[in-house]
């Protein structure tokens, strides 16, 4: 067997996935090459925009550091899969409204921040929603229309939790 390919499994977006992988492919190429998740983008590829960003075992990750072999086990979420169950519904309703989006290159990446940022429960300051989106480049809007969405996507759970 060529030993540079490993057999892993890992749940990725609640399902079980069994694959063969070559040990130098990085997680996002994996999860957009063998499975066709191909909402989570690659940019810099060196970890610096945040394009790439998944859910590892519940936590924000970039998906260009790490390896796909690295996560055999692991439970991975992507933009599909919290999109569609429905979690971030809101925000991408608000990312809509307020124009937080113009080529949508980012935005995959800026939703899962947001709600890492959100999901707490807290209401973060914009100063706060800021440093949390900083590892997130946006080139189309300037920032100002995401933080407003995530600003009032916060505001509003806040008014309903109570
Ligand atoms: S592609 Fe991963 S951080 Fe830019
Ligand atoms: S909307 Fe184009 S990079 Fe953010």
């Amino acid at each position: 067997m060529n030993d540079r390919m490993h057999d892993i499994v890992m749940t990725v977006n609640g399902e079980e996935v069994r694959e063969r992988v070559d040990a130098r492919t990085t997680l996002v190429d994996f999860l957009r090459e063998a499975l066709a998740l191909t909402g989570s983008h690659v940019g810099c590829e060196h970890g610096v925009c945040g394009a790439c960003t998944v859910r590892l075992n519940g936590a924000i990750v970039r998906g260009c550091l790490l390896l796909a072999v690295q996560c055999d086990g692991a439970r991975i979420d992507t933009i599909e899969g919290v999109s569609d169950a429905g979690e971030i519904a809101d925000l991408q309703q608000a990312f809509a409204e307020r124009n937080a989006l113009q080529c949508g290159f980012c935005t995959p990446g800026m939703l899962l921040t947001a709600q890492d940022l959100l999901k707490s429960g807290t209401l973060p300051s914009r100063d706060t929603i800021r440093a949390h989106i900083s590892g997130n480049y946006c080139r189309c809007t300037g920032y100002h229309a995401i933080v407003d969405a995530i600003e009032a996507v916060a505001h509003d759970r806040n008014r309903r939790t109570g």
